[in-house]
């Protein structure tokens, strides 16, 4: 949740900070801001609103330098007001600093500020880092009677985030030291981009695209000092850091639009290709089972795992629950499916033996990171399935596997689910073979693995047919979303998914579940969703499509392709590809992902930016 880019080097700054927020803008739009090193004073420019806003501001009143920083907010602290976006200023200007995180401890070191004499004209919680970095430096100064150097803002930062409870990733400019650039991070990333005579700073990598491929990503509890002529970088207790430097692999392509409307629309679009990418190479025909480069953990001490704890949020924490299903069905394993934000309080016992998977797209979700930091803590050990290379939870990880689905800019999560699924399958073939499952039964579940990207192409067929159904009931305010066994994970994603980007009430059931309560909600006014493709209990969800129909409820299905009975009772069916059960997600989430996009453009919405939300919630 919100971003920042920083620059030092001898570019335009103004421009590349612009382009970097446009790039991270889905960790938070509420408001947008740069803070450039002009002559010999800081000059901030910010807006409430997007990043366009922001960008005619600065057009409107250009601001030249070479040294600067930029922000775009996920508020926390303060509304969505110019005062309250980032950069903020400390003292009189001395310092401006952006920051991504929460100060838990803010309202204490804002009073004592405020004793001192320092003015807030915001109520953000990071205004308060910005005078305190201002006083320590005016201390020093005061001690040391000399004018600022890099050691002292240095020191200054040092002191001040000593005295910071909570997290963040902050970025400061310093009026007096104007070729100097220091960032920290506690909680929330950060990554250096290394250029000839040029450093780049963002929360993610997305910014350094095109301009850079030499990174370094900044860990917990190090500061770096970026100059145009190199940068250092110390770790807060054990000081000094040899900065380790990878490489990006990302191209432009990756994060630019093409000839979609939308990110969401070309992510729903890639996922033949994401799914492909992620089956790549990690198929063994000839032993039946899955490879997996990454795990770190040998083979004997898999074959003692016996509780496998899956931990995650929002859509991740579903593709866990299709997980569950898969790990007990071919490993037999017994799995739990935790959300990462309970998990992290709670202490259920957990033996020596208990593998944990932290599921997430980003790496950087924040309760997760939490919830699998205690998990090392207590020595299990913990492995991720994740998107984002070199984020925190893959660093921080045992071991884990990558999705390799590209940037997800969408803020509702795709292509990520169901590359998700397809590593979980992958994993459950793995486990399974060490264990249980047979060689052809290993060999059945590669070839149908290897048919999911063109059955997906199928999938997507879909989509006209979407979109009249979407014409109909996008007036509606109230949906249920009903489905079993497997798809009963793919009836809650598809109810986030129509709550995060459309604002329209969706529940999820097991459709089983139903006749417990949520049934009382049927009327002529509450469309049901039913995920009803062939299989074992289909005739059980059947009979619940029906109990919903004698209720007046209008019911849409999904359902395999010909399937005329399901047909013959639905109001609307749209048809997917006939596969085996346990795939049945991958195929089954189509439909519903195209349908939150298009009741969602059909009312206005902004379907890549949905109000409320941020691609990453980096605070708790
Ligand atoms: O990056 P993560 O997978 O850890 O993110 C977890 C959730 O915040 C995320 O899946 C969220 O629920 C999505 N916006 C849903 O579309």
């Amino acid at each position: 949740m919100c971003g920042i880019v920083g620059y030092v080097g001898f570019r335009d700054v103004s421009d590349f900070l612009l382009e970097g927020l446009h790039r991270l803008e889905y960790r938070g739009y509420d408001s947008a801001g740069i803070a450039v090193m002009s002559g010999d004073e800081i000059v901030v420019r910010k807006r409430a609103g997007r990043v366009g806003e922001l960008s005619q501001f600065v057009k409107d009143n250009p601001v030249k330098g070479k040294i600067g920083i930029g922000h775009t907010r996920w508020a926390t602290h303060g509304a969505t007001t110019d005062e309250n976006s980032h950069p903020h200023y400390g003292g009189n200007g001395e310092v401006a600093i952006v920051h991504n995180g929460v100060i838990e401890n803010y309202d204490s070191l804002r009073r004592k500020l405020q004793q001192l004499g320092y003015v807030f004209k915001s109520q953000t919680d990071t205004e308060v880092i910005a005078h305190m970095i201002a006083h320590h430096l005016a201390e020093q100064m005061k001690l040391e009677e000399s004018e600022p150097s890099v050691e002292s803002c240095l020191r200054a930062v040092n002191l001040t985030i000593d005295r910071l409870k909570g997290t963040f990733g902050l970025c400061v400019l310093f009026r007096d030291c104007p070729d100097t650039v220091i960032a920290a991070r506690s909680g929330s990333p950060l990554v250096i981009g290394v250029g000839k005579d040029e450093y780049f700073l963002a929360s993610d990598a997305s910014p350094l695209i095109g301009y850079t491929k030499d990174v370094v990503y900044l860990a917990d509890n190090e500061v770096v000092v970026l100059q145009p002529t190199g940068m250092k970088i110390a770790h807060r207790t054990t000081g000094s850091v040899r900065p380790s430097i990878q490489t990006l692999d990302q191209v432009s392509a990756d994060i630019d639009l093409g000839d979609y409307p939308h990110y969401m629309l070309k992510e729903i679009f890639e996922q033949p290709t994401t799914i492909e990418n992620a089956l790549r190479g990690r198929l063994d025909e000839e032993e039946a089972t899955a490879v997996f480069g990454g795990l770190n953990i040998t083979a004997q001490q898999l074959r003692t795992i016996d509780r496998v704890v899956l931990t995650a949020c929002g859509t991740s924490w579903h593709a866990g629950l299709v997980g569950e299903y898969l790990l007990e069905e071919f490993a037999r394993i017994p799995t739990e499916v935790e959300y990462a934000s309970e998990l992290r309080y709670r202490n259920p016992p957990m033996g020596d033996r208990t593998l944990v998977f932290s599921i997430t797209q980003s790496g950087e979700t924040a309760d997760t990171l939490a919830a699998m930091r205690e998990c090392k803590r207590k020595g299990h050990p913990t492995l991720s399935i994740c998107n984002v290379v070199g984020s925190t939870i893959a660093r921080e990880a045992d071991g884990g596997i990558y999705l390799h689905a590209g940037p997800e800019i969408g803020v509702a999560s795709t292509k990520a689910f169901t590359s998700q699924v397809t590593v979980l399958t992958l994993l459950a073939l793995f486990l399974g073979r060490m264990r249980h499952l047979s060689y052809p039964a290993g060999k059945r579940i590669i070839k149908q693995l290897k048919a999911m990207p063109e059955k997906i192409e199928e999938a997507l067929k879909c989509h006209d047919r979407i979109q009249e159904i979407a014409a109909k009931y996008c007036g509606f305010d109230n949906f249920l979303y009903l489905g079993r066994l497997y798809n009963f994970p793919v009836a809650l994603e598809g109810a986030l998914k129509l709550k995060e980007i459309s604002y329209v009430h969706a529940e999820g059931y097991p459709a089983a579940e139903m006749k417990h309560g949520p049934i009382a909600l049927v009327d002529e006014k509450t469309p049901s969703f039913f995920i009803v493709p062939r299989g074992g209990i289909q005739p059980k969800v059947i009979s619940n499509m029906e109990e919903v129909k004698a209720r007046k409820g209008a019911v849409i299905a999904v359902a395999c392709e010909g399937d005329e009975e399901v047909a013959r009772i639905a109001d609307d069916v749209v048809f997917v590809p006939d596969v085996e059960e346990y795939l049945q997600p991958l195929v089954c989430a189509i439909p519903l992902q195209l349908f939150s996009y298009h009741v969602a453009l059909m009312r206005g919405c902004n379907v890549d930016r949905p109000r409320n939300l941020a691609k990453s919630v980096t605070v708790e």
